[in-house]
């Protein structure tokens, strides 16, 4: 039987435990899954490449059939290049189903070879995205269990000493 791999792809800007549950369920059902973190994304992101790929990196370590890779350009010529059968994107609610659709319809146009296949996270991270995740960690309120301990981290580094760093503390 051929091995399936399978590109779970995103911007991870920060990675958060929705995203940690959909590896660990990826991993279950694929063979191997490579992590894909988008290079140059219009997003502005608050981790740049490298934080964002060395902090996943320390944190899919206990998968043994999970990599990182970083990628710029199409999704699908990633995938190609990977010889990756699936990409695996996570859907939390049916407002993700939209655009997740229009995604999936874009690539199967590029490349019919390849099969997006959705997961849902657990319905505890059915809320969650890295976008909320930043905008609360920011002003002062906790991310306690919805993000790993590093990502915590990483956050009360990067808002250490702007002017929101002082509501920050105070919750510690
Ligand atoms: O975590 P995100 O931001 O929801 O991930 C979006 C991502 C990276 C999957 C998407 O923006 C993407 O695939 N970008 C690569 C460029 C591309 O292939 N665009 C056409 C998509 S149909």
């Amino acid at each position: 039987m051929n091995l399936v791999r399978a590109i779970y792809p995103g911007t991870f800007d920060p990675l958060t435990n929705g995203h940690l549950d959909l590896i660990e369920r990826g991993s279950k059902i694929f063979d191997e899954l490579i992590v894909g973190i988008l290079r140059n994304t219009e997003k502005d992101p608050l981790f740049n490449l490298a934080e964002r790929l060395e902090m996943s990196e320390q944190l899919i370590r206990r998968f043994d059939n999970v990599r990182v890779e970083a990628f710029e350009g199409l999704l699908v010529d990633f995938a190609m290049q990977k010889k990756a059968g699936a990409i695996l994107r996570g859907i939390r609610a049916i407002s993700d189903y939209e655009y997740e659709l229009q995604m999936a319809w874009m690539n199967r146009k590029l490349h019919p070879q390849v099969e997006t296949v959705f997961m849902m996270p657990a319905e505890a991270y059915s809320y969650l995205s890295s976008r909320l995740i930043k905008e609360i960690f920011r002003l002062g309120g906790s991310v306690r269990g919805l993000v790993p301990e590093l990502v915590e981290q990483r956050l009360g580094e990067k808002f250490a000493g702007s002017t929101t760093s002082s509501s920050v503390n105070l919750k510690k």
